[in-house]
């Protein structure tokens, strides 16, 4: 049987934390072993909603490649590259655009929300390119041929749209591309250190780059159940941010940890030492790639420009194939 091939990409948005790694690049270290997978950091798509400054976008890439290497992908088993050295993406992207109903883009949920959201913070951000992101998208993941597309809940109607996209091209020229299909991930969203969902915008996150002394910095901060205020009162685990996060990173001790939590034969500060101990050593293997790969900056460098070779080749041949089909 033939392995199935995926496509996926990520923004280069910067701040990296330990929420997005467990909402998908994790995920993705286990897809590398059952599929055939192109992973691309998709700076094209970050412009869609900050365009003004772009001077931070070269460090960005480099920080997600080391994001992406440090938790295990494998640049020769993984095709890992950037968006933005395959020409091709965008080739593709403007022969969609060509067939793709304004209406159909307009429809699309996520863009009513955000313009909505961004509209509020007096940002200009109704732009073609933002409109066009699903587009974009669509280009990403037909010019490899991609069946297999790993996303989140709030992801399907775009997708769905990409398979509508793929039908009418299938219909007007050739049928050259297979329909891609979803592959719901059902990660937990994870919180951040003040119960909240971790989330950049609310600062309450943990960095996936953190050194186990920024761990536990960040895990002596986090909010624990507010009506437990002397070291003797009984607490409610069901209530604590560090309970959920043992829950997490520290399953086999939890239902301990939330007894003695009851019957206050633990402290907050011990509950917290012991849980950064356990995500410190959890984290290790990570750590350590990234220590090593920090020191050899121009070896992930020569990682990206080998994935986008990689990538060229399969994409160069796609387009042949359209420009054939589309009698150009
Ligand atoms: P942020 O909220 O920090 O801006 P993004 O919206 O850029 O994060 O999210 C990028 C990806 O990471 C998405 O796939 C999203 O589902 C996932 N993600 C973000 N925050 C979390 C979280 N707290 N728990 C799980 N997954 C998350
Ligand atoms: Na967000």
């Amino acid at each position: 049987m033939t392995k199935g091939r995926i496509f996926s990409g990520m923004q280069p948005s910067g701040k990296f934390h330990l929420g997005n790694y467990m909402g998908a690049l994790e995920n993705w270290v286990k897809l590398q072993h059952e599929y055939e997978c192109f992973f691309s950091i998709v700076d094209w798509h970050a412009l869609t909603s900050s365009y003004e400054d772009t001077s931070k976008i070269p460090e960005r890439i480099h920080e997600m490649a080391l994001d992406w290497l440090s938790a295990g992908l494998d640049p020769e088993k993984n095709v890992i590259f950037v968006q933005s050295h395959v020409k091709e993406h965008a080739e593709l992207h403007l022969l969609l655009s060509m067939m793709t109903p304004l209406s159909w883009l307009e429809r699309v949920p996520t863009y009513k929300d955000k313009l909505q959201q961004l509209g509020t913070q007096g940002k200009d951000i109704n732009t073609y390119g933002f409109l066009g992101y699903p587009e974009l998208m669509t280009a990403d993941i037909i010019l490899y041929k991609a069946d297999t597309i790993p996303v989140g809940e709030d992801q399907l109607p775009h997708l769905e749209l990409s398979r509508e996209i793929v039908r009418r091209f299938n219909n007007l020229y050739q049928p050259i591309f297979p329909e891609p299909k979803p592959s719901l991930s059902k990660s937990a969203i994870l919180p951040g250190i003040d119960g909240r969902k971790m989330s950049k915008s609310y600062g309450n996150e943990i960095p996936f780059a953190a050194s186990p002394d920024e761990l536990r910095a960040r895990i002596r901060l986090m909010i624990t159940d507010p009506n437990r205020v002397k070291r003797t009162d009984l607490g409610n685990p069901d209530v604590c941010t560090v309970y959920t996060f043992h829950k997490i990173f520290n399953a086999e001790h939890s239902s301990e940890i939330s007894q003695s939590c009851r019957q206050a034969t633990i402290g907050c500060v011990d509950c917290k030492k012991c849980l950064a101990e356990k995500m410190v050593s959890n984290l290790a293997d990570i750590h350590i790639r990234r220590q090593e790969l920090e020191k050899n900056p121009g070896r992930v460098k020569e990682i990206l420009v080998f994935g986008s070779e990689r990538a060229r080749t399969v994409a160069a041949k796609t387009m042949d194939e359209v420009r054939q089909a589309m009698n150009l």
